[in-house]
């Protein structure tokens, strides 16, 4: 069997991918940077920085902070707010023929969230919404929709209301019981849930006997939260029938395989960009590279492979 064999598109929310890799959200900003390493046509997807009513500035300097197998950052959802994304970022996204959109939407209280749908709603230029419920890195912005299975609810059944696209809803890691936000959100009408953001961290400064971070607190991700991040895939895609993004620590193809095994129907790759730029063609490289060695035609075969109750499911 050679690579020309093997057939990794995968078909999520009505979006056709070309393989199921796609960058997790504020670790590829809204693409323009990247564009120099690489066609972003290789791309599964795109998922953009978190977008807001306004524009935000984002918290006090320090914002990252490496960690011994990751990164903390608090950089509390700074973009240009919805008018420019709409304006200047999507149209330059759209230039490109076979890459999805998503737009992942962030804000503090229901009305706002509901306000940036709205403004996207008469948008040609993106294709899903990745609800952002689980930023930890703003005050009062997001989380408490994330840790609370009612309010989340609450959210998601306002933005399936006001959206005329795909909700995709993004979890936090930060609670106990990740099946249960899960399966609140499924019910309020989401159409995929994507998980997981970041596990909230900090660091001391020991020289100035202060919190490291501008923030105080910040977001842990990289190989370091991989373990968490693919035990609540694989929780989660055992009680849920929608499809399930992972996300938490990627950094090669056989991390993405784990994830699709686990359950989910795609992955996203966050921190892994900032360490290497090309990092996503080579993930889908090594994904089509293993397959080929392994005999497996259709990268379906290997989503839930792992997971009999996701495989159940469907
Ligand atoms: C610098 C940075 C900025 C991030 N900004 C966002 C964001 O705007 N919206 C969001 O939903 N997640 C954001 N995240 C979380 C990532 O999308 C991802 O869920 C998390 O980092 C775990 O994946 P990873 O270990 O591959 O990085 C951010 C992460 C980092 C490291």
């Amino acid at each position: 069997m050679t690579l020309h064999d093997v057939d990794l598109a995968v078909e999520f929310c009505g979006l056709q991918l070309k393989n199921p890799v796609m960058p997790a959200s504020g670790c590829f900003s809204f693409g323009k940077e990247m564009e120099m390493f690489y066609d972003l046509n290789l791309l599964g997807a795109i998922v953009v920085k978190a977008t807001t009513l306004e524009e935000r500035m984002g918290n006090p300097t320090p914002r990252i902070a490496e960690t011994p197998a990751g990164m903390l950052n608090s950089i509390g959802l700074q973009n240009p707010g919805v008018e420019k994304v709409i304006r200047d970022e999507l149209p330059y996204l759209r230039r490109f023929s076979s890459l999805p959109v998503i737009v992942n939407v962030a804000g503090t209280m229901v009305e706002d969230y509901v306000a940036v749908v709205h403004r996207l709603n008469d948008s040609q230029d993106f294709d899903a919404i990745e609800l952002n419920i689980s930023c930890p890195n703003v005050k009062c912005g997001g989380i408490q929709f994330g840790t609370d299975p009612e309010m989340a609810a609450e959210m998601v059944k306002a933005i399936k209301e006001a959206s005329n696209r795909p909700v995709m809803v993004k979890l936090s890691p930060n609670v106990t019981n990740i099946v249960e936000m899960a399966q609140a959100c499924e019910a309020a009408g989401a159409d995929a849930i994507s998980l997981i953001n970041t596990l909230i961290g900090m660091q001391i400064d020991v020289e100035k006997r202060a919190p490291l971070l501008g923030n105080g607190v910040g977001g842990l991700s990289g190989p370091a939260v991989k373990p968490v991040a693919l035990r609540m895939v694989y929780e989660v895609a055992s009680n849920v029938n929608v499809p399930v993004i992972g996300i938490g620590g990627i950094f090669t193809g056989k991390d993405a395989i784990e994830f699709l095994m686990a359950g989910a129907k795609a992955v996203q790759v966050g921190t892994a960009n900032f360490t290497d730029p090309y990092a996503i063609p080579r993930i889908v490289d090594e994904i089509k590279e293993w397959c080929a060695a392994h005999g497996v035609k259709h990268i379906d075969e290997l989503i839930g492979a792992a997971n009999p109750m996701s495989r159940r499911r469907g």
